[in-house]
This record gives C-alpha cells, sequence and structure tokens, in this order.
C-alpha cells in the first residue's frame, strides 16, 4: 500500500494518502499542544498510547452500534481509517464541572451535573474555537437541524458506553470532545481520537488527575498518567 503522501498534519497526527481514496492513515506525534497552541512540548510515548487507546475504544464503541471512522491499526502509532471529511463542530460532553465549563460559569472543579451536557464548538483555531448555539450552527450552514439532534445523541450514546467502561478500570470519565466526520455516502461517523488528550479522567478513588490537565496544569507525571489509563484499560479489554 503506498502511504508517502502527507495530506494534512495537525497539532496530534499526520494524515497521509493510501493507495484506496476511500481510506487514509493517521499517524500520532508525541506533540502536545494547549490553550490553542499556545503551550507546547512533548509527551514521550503519547502518540503510541493515544492511538491504540483510540483504538481499542472505537473498537468497543463499534461492538455497541456506534459507527466510526476505525478501519485498521497499522502499528503502535499507526491506523487506516475512513476518508471522511471532519464536520467543524466540536461536541464536548460533561459529566462534572471542569475546564471552561467552570471558568465560563463559575461552578467549582468537581461538582457533579445533574445530568450530563453536550456543548457544540466552532472548529477553527484563527478564532480559538468558540461556543456556538444551535442557531450559530444552523446560520453558519455548519449542518443541519437533524444532524446537529444526531451528533447530540450520539455524543450521549458515547458518553453512556465510555463511562461505563471507564468505570470498569477506576476512572472516572468528567469530560471530553468527540469530532465526527462526513462519509462520501454522507453518512456520519465518529471520527479523530478518544484519548488522554480529548477526555478528562480522574481516579474514581483518589480524583488524581489521569489526562492532558496533567500537561496543561504542569502538575508532572504526564507520561506515567497517560500508560497507567491505557494498561487499565488494556487489563479490562
Ligand atoms: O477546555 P474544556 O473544559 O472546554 O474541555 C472540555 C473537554 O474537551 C476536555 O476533556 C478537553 O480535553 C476536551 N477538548 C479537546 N480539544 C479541544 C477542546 C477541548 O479535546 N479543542
Amino acid at each position: 500500500m503506498t502511504v508517502d503522501t502527507l495530506l494534512y498534519e495537525g497539532k496530534a497526527k499526520k494524515v497521509y494518502a493510501t493507495d484506496d481514496a476511500e481510506v487514509v492513515k493517521v499517524s500520532y506525534k508525541d506533540d502536545a499542544t494547549a490553550f490553542n497552541g499556545v503551550k507546547r512540548g512533548q509527551i514521550a510515548g503519547k502518540g503510541a498510547v493515544n492511538n491504540q487507546m483510540s483504538n481499542l475504544l472505537f473498537t468497543y464503541l463499534e461492538a455497541n452500534g456506534v459507527n466510526t471512522h476505525l478501519v485498521e491499526q497499522l502499528s503502535e502509532r499507526e491506523t487506516l481509517v475512513k476518508k471522511v471529511q471532519i464536520v467543524p463542530i466540536e461536541v464536548v460532553v460533561r459529566n462534572i464541572a471542569a475546564g471552561t465549563f467552570s471558568k465560563r460559569l463559575g461552578v467549582m472543579e468537581g461538582v457533579d451535573l445533574p445530568h450530563p451536557i453536550v456543548e457544540f464548538y466552532l472548529k477553527n483555531d484563527e478564532l480559538g474555537d468558540p461556543l456556538i448555539t444551535d442557531d450559530h450552527a444552523l446560520v453558519l450552514g455548519l449542518a443541519t437541524s437533524s444532524e446537529l439532534a444526531a451528533l447530540r445523541e450520539q455524543a450521549l450514546t458515547v458518553n453512556r458506553l465510555l463511562q461505563a467502561k471507564f468505570a470498569a478500570c477506576q476512572l472516572i470519565l468528567v469530560d471530553f470532545k468527540l469530532e465526527f466526520g462526513k462519509q462520501s455516502d454522507g453518512a456520519i461517523v465518529l471520527a479523530d481520537e478518544i484519548s488522554p488528550d480529548t477526555c478528562r479522567l480522574w481516579d474514581s478513588e483518589t480524583r488524581k488527575k489521569l489526562d492532558k490537565d496533567r500537561f496543561r496544569q504542569d502538575l508532572g507525571d504526564v507520561e506515567d498518567a497517560y500508560q497507567e489509563v491505557f494498561a487499565r484499560l488494556t487489563a479490562i479489554s
């Protein structure tokens, strides 16, 4: 399989063409960024953990009826995925107050939300990925109202499934971000990744942060936290 033409390089991944027009190869990097690229660094081994963990979780979600872009893992860092057009909406689900929710609304980190909430953000680095309403998404032509409803429903289904998976390895799923992609036939599937870069995960007993907040907040032991999450998931899978 010819996989040498770089199509796109993002903050955490490179995407290459393959000899199948419907499939691309994703290669995960160790580069880490936070606060929309303002903070930069490297997390040793992150690419390998995020790739394998994301594939493990996408396989689990597929088995439970969620359509994803996953085709086949090639190596520790590399995976074949369906070529999709990414929907320019980042979908965030929150179970516990943290991050920008706490900052924006003045709710202390760690407070349980009465029910999970779904937020939409415009995927646009120049604008700093602003929070948007359904009306914003509609007038900007980002999605139709039935697509927005489908994104919200899929996100809540993924939340339910991931909460159960993480609970089984003594992790609390605080919040996470999803991205979706449109296939050439118009079908919308779960894309991008699910990893400690895109989820807040706390140890169920100690509430120790085991995710990218260790990098964002200079808490140390970043590599160990990523490895710990992956080890716990593989131990139960
Ligand atoms: O920063 P904020 O509290 O809005 O993030 C909510 C969740 O979405 C966190 O788990 C964070 O890691 C994830 N996120 C992400 N990529 C972004 C923004 C947020 O993975 N661009």
